[in-house]
């Protein structure tokens, strides 16, 4: 089998009710056009996935990644959704198209996208994760926990071929660069990144010795695109499993602990990131709390095999009780740190406009 790439291409193109959820009829429009790009050739399979008021492409292909003919079809696939948003009032009709014209590429165009290109495995499990009400650095800990960690993967020690450890790739978000930290040797020095998950993010996930990504994140940040708050960033990720990478209970281990995210309410509340099953995927309480989705999919030539509902499993309820003691906890802080988030990441929605009211009455203290 030649290499396939594997897109994940999500977007917020209107919400029902609010921000909770997606209309039935955006859905059938995205799949309308996912059958069309499929029996046309242009891709080889698709799952329409979502999470709250998301919606997600998962498609596989030839055309390797961030390739022209996928964004735009991705890009047009939104818009026709923006078109059945409007018609039906859905909230913030194509809130995520940033610009009004498709240009090459969708980096810094609103829609967000994880991609990889690898040689498909004679067997070869993939999770697909897609969150809502939360940014990507939501998955530096679970993918930490995947890929690092001892204590959530025993494969790293006694599995030869993962014993080497990882390599991966962090992004910083502000200074638009990047760096591979080689792990476990360089363990101590990446957490001191990405423990900041609002600005350094885990982009990809390799083995030592190739550079064929194991894992893959979506990155883009919307404020930082746009220079003020136009709603959150919700990411997504894929996760390849077994012969040598995390087992796939190793890959949703993580998910069992319910760890505190920024995104929440108008994007600026830490709150805890449930795991749920599809039929689950809707926040609502507060407009939250954030939540995510674990697709499985056996990749077969191409073909999507799936989605399995991964995080819907009985195992998880736990999780679920954990995250929503932690919510009630986190919401009795009500407008505090840090429930809401520390006053530089609310740069970009209220802060400049009541310091510029107040500015004359502040005096030299
Ligand atoms: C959207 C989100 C929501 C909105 C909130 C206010 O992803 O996180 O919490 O920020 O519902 O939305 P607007 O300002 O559109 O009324
Ligand atoms: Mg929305
Ligand atoms: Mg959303």
């Amino acid at each position: 089998m030649a290499e396939i790439t594997l897109s994940i291409i999500k977007a917020d193109v209107g919400g029902y009710v609010g921000h909770s959820d997606v209309h039935p009829e955006l859905r059938k429009c995205c799949v309308v056009q996912l059958e069309k790009a499929k029996k046309e050739g242009l891709i080889i399979d698709y799952c329409q996935g979502e999470v709250g008021d998301d919606i997600a492409l998962i498609i596989t292909h030839n055309r390797g990644v961030e390739n022209e003919e996928i964004h735009r079809f991705a890009w047009d696939t939104f818009t026709a959704m923006t078109q059945v948003a409007k018609e039906y009032g859905q909230y913030g009709a194509g809130q995520d198209l940033l610009v009004d014209a498709f240009s090459g590429n969708l980096k810094g165009m609103g829609p967000g996208f994880a991609e990889m290109t690898f040689e498909e495995r004679p067997s070869e499990p993939v999770i697909v994760f897609l969150a809502d009400k939360t940014e990507p650095g939501a998955w530096n800990m679970p993918l930490f926990r995947m890929f690092a960690d001892p204590f959530n993967t025993i494969g790293l020690v006694i599995d030869p071929s993962m014993h080497e450890g990882f390599r991966f790739e962090v992004l910083d978000l502000i200074e638009e660069r990047k760096i591979i930290f080689s792990l476990p040797e360089e363990m101590y020095d990446m957490l001191v990144f990405i423990g900041s998950p609002s600005r350094y993010v885990i982009k990809h996930v390799f083995r030592k010795g190739s550079d064929e990504p194991v894992a893959v994140t979506s990155t883009q940040r919307l404020f930082l695109m746009a220079g003020k708050y136009v709603g959150k960033d919700d990411p997504v990720m894929a996760v390849r499993c077994q012969s040598g990478l995390p087992a796939v209970g190793e890959v949703l281990e993580p998910f069992s602990f319910p760890h505190a995210v920024a995104g929440w309410m108008r994007g600026s509340h830490h709150g805890p990131l449930m795991p749920v099953g599809i039929e689950d995927d809707t926040p609502t309480r507060f407009d939250g709390p954030p939540r995510v989705v674990g697709l499985g999919f056996q990749l077969k030539n191409g073909k999507l095999i799936g989605p399995r509902d991964m995080l819907g499993d009985k195992s998880f309820d736990n999780a679920r009780k954990l995250a929503l003691d932690a919510a009630d906890y986190f919401r009795r802080h009500g407008p505090f740190e840090p429930h809401r988030l520390p006053l530089e990441e609310m740069e970009y929605t209220t802060m400049p406009n009541v310091l510029k009211k107040l500015k004359d009455r502040f005096k030299p203290a």
